[in-house]
């Protein structure tokens, strides 16, 4: 494995770009193959089995482009097990950060929010992860199906956003959270929108800087940190390249950025 090869990165569609947008901060010198399957997306509310095939599609795509790792910067996938996910592939997969931590950390009443997809809250990880760290915690999860497809469909000025965190955050106030988790990799796109819902006594946490540091550290134990000139990031997906391309420019420098449609299915 070579340590200037390029790392990997990939999600149903642009939510990725959150996590991208923190790992080519922290680690400038890496070359960065993104994967968004516009096509298909959203993921979150389709079947494991389907969700499956689909990224394991995109990673043995990856692993046709020489990846030396694959950050899986989608919670939706991560929940299916990293463990599953990682089958012989030569290179180390890294899945998204349950943030429990950061949570317990931010939270003085230990009651705390979780906003996901409906197959991520079906699972009840993160739940579980941060109740295991402090049993005395109170876990308020919450399914918001409709942040997706508006993110994705870049109805930012529309007030259709403004009222699906409204809906969704009103049971989450009622029950006095004091920290809230965006585990789905494209809720940060509208985290301001979030904020100014639950106003300043609740702490969002985004866990992408959490997510890019575990990228950080097995690069750094495996001794594949790239060391050679500057880094380079490819943004690529299976439709929409336009809109991509406007989406990514809310997270990346765009200008500095390549970005290619690419087929994941062998014809
Ligand atoms: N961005 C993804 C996540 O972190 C999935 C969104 C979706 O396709 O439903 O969960």
């Amino acid at each position: 494995m070579r340590s200037n090869a390029p790392i990997g990165v990939l999600d149903s569609g642009v939510g990725g770009l959150s996590v991208l947008k923190v790992l080519h901060q922290m680690l400038p010198q890496e070359n960065f193959i993104y994967v968004g399957d516009t096509a298909r997306t959203p993921y979150g509310s389709r079947s494991e089995a389907e969700i499956r095939e689909f990224v394991e599609e995109i990673i043995s795509w990856l692993e046709g482009q020489g990846v030396k790792q694959v950050v899986i910067a989608c919670n939706t996938l991560t929940m299916l097990g990293i463990d599953s996910l990682q089958k012989e592939h030569p290179f180390e997969l890294i899945g998204m950060s349950k943030g429990e931590k950061l949570l317990l950390a931010a939270s003085k009443q230990k009651k705390i929010g979780v906003f996901a997809t409906q197959f991520t809250i079906s699972t009840e990880a993160h739940k579980k992860a941060i109740l295991a760290a402090d049993a005395s915690a109170e876990v308020y999860p919450m399914a918001c199906p409709k942040f997706v497809p508006l993110i994705e469909g870049e109805q930012f000025e529309s007030p259709l956003i403004q009222e699906a965190v409204s809906e969704y955050a009103a049971p989450l106030k009622e029950a006095g959270i004091d920290a809230l988790i965006l585990s789905c990799t494209h809720y940060p796109f509208i985290k301001d929108v979030v904020e100014a819902e639950f106003g300043t006594r609740v702490t969002v946490i985004d866990p992408a800087e959490a997510t890019a540091l575990l990228a950080k550290e097995a690069l750094e134990k495996n001794n594949l940190l790239n060391d050679e000139a500057e880094g380079s990031v490819t943004i690529c997906c299976t439709a929409d390249l336009a809109r991509v391309k406007r989406l990514a420019a809310r997270m990346l420098p765009a200008e500095t950025c390549q970005f290619k449609e690419i087929s994941l299915t062998k014809l």
